[in-house]
């Protein structure tokens, strides 16, 4: 029997992240700079060493896979890897099988993802208007999104829309967006601007706007019940009780929810970050490509889960930001 990964703090890791590609068909101000220099394709993971990877945490207890990127489905040939997890969801071992995107290649892939065992994904789209949607993504087509998303609808996945919350851009779209989420029956969850990557020309301490706010306006027009259900991670949930619809909030930043992390995150190079909010990572490439025997990747993942920390130092409340890091989240995979 192989022992679970259990951190110093006694947190089982259940959950892994995977980043596919640090590339992207958008470039959303709050993420990325409008020239991007990608990383050469050498230093990326091939699709077999992604599969060799996850398949390690599997065995070593991981339950729940999300794919994240960048863009995941812009990586090439990525459903081979889809295919590949597939056979773990099959054997019982992982029970979810997930991914983040930004639906653009959605009306291309969402079928192939459902028959791979898919079942749930996140969307990420922060407004509705076609004009605000081009100036937020720079690149990006709000017409493909939406029609991504109803291609995964049709497809029998479940949607959930992911809207990064703006001051001065998205807030006037709560109700919009909440409403437009509840007739096609999503859920939708709000999240807390971060300070990754360099600030350069948007300073996002301009664009930070607590979800306390966002809640107490949700408030004024529903009645918010509190759920108990968390998932390890910063997010937080309310059902809205005349719609049904659930409604998360994910604070990173004002709510201390180190204590339940579930997770870590692997970038598509092979570095495995331990917390989202600390620079700390382990090389799992050099272990990866040293031997075949994945004895050797395994006593890696082991080492790394020990140094995981117990918890971030990121912290707005001095109207500076204290903590930042410096990597960006296409790296990283949110
Ligand atoms: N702060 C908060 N969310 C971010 N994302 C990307 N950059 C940031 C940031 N600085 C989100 C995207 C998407 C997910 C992949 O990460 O909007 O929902
Ligand atoms: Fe691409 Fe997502 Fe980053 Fe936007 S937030 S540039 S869609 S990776």
């Amino acid at each position: 029997m192989t022992a679970p990964l259990i951190d110093p703090f006694a947190r089982p890791i259940s959950y892994l992240r995977v980043s596919v590609t640090d590339r992207c068909d958008f470039r959303c101000v709050y993420c990325m700079a409008e020239n991007m220099t990608f990383l050469p394709k050498k230093e990326l993971l091939t699709l077999e060493e992604l599969d060799r990877i996850s398949t390690s945490f599997i065995r070593l207890g991981v339950q729940k896979l999300r794919i994240t990127g960048g863009e995941p489905l812009v990586r090439k040939g990525i459903m081979t890897y889809f295919e590949a997890m597939a056979r773990h969801l099959d054997s019982g071992q992982l029970k979810e099988l997930t991914l983040t995107t930004n639906g653009s290649q959605l009306r291309r892939f969402a079928r192939d993802l459902a028959d791979c065992g898919v079942r749930r994904i996140n969307v990420s789209l922060d407004t509705l208007d076609d004009r605000k949607f081009a100036e937020i993504t720079r690149w990006g087509k709000l017409k493909q999104v939406l029609d991504g998303i109803e291609a995964a609808q049709e497809a029998g996945l479940r949607v959930k829309i992911n809207a990064v919350a703006l001051k001065g851009f998205n807030e006037d779209e709560l109700f919009t967006l909440q409403s437009w989420c509840a007739a096609r029956d999503m859920d939708l969850t709000f999240i807390e601007v971060m300070p990754m990557g360099d600030l350069g020309n948007e300073d996002r301490l301009d664009q930070y706007w607590a979800l306390s706010d966002l809640r107490e306006r949700l408030a004024s027009q529903f009645t918010l019940v509190d759920l108990a259900e968390r998932t390890g991670g910063p997010a937080r949930y309310v059902r809205l009780e005349e719609t049904g619809q659930k409604i998360g909030f994910i604070t990173p930043l004002t709510h201390n929810f180190c204590e339940s992390c579930n997770r870590v995150r692997l970038t598509c190079t092979g570095d495995l970050f331990m917390c989202l909010g600390q620079e700390d990572m382990a090389d799992l490439r050099s272990p990866l490509r040293a031997s075949q025997d994945d004895a050797v990747l395994e006593t890696a993942i082991r080492a790394a889960i020990a140094r995981k920390p117990k918890g971030h130092d990121f912290d707005y409340s001095r109207q500076r930001v204290d903590g930042q890091v410096s990597r960006h989240m296409s790296h990283t995979g949110g």
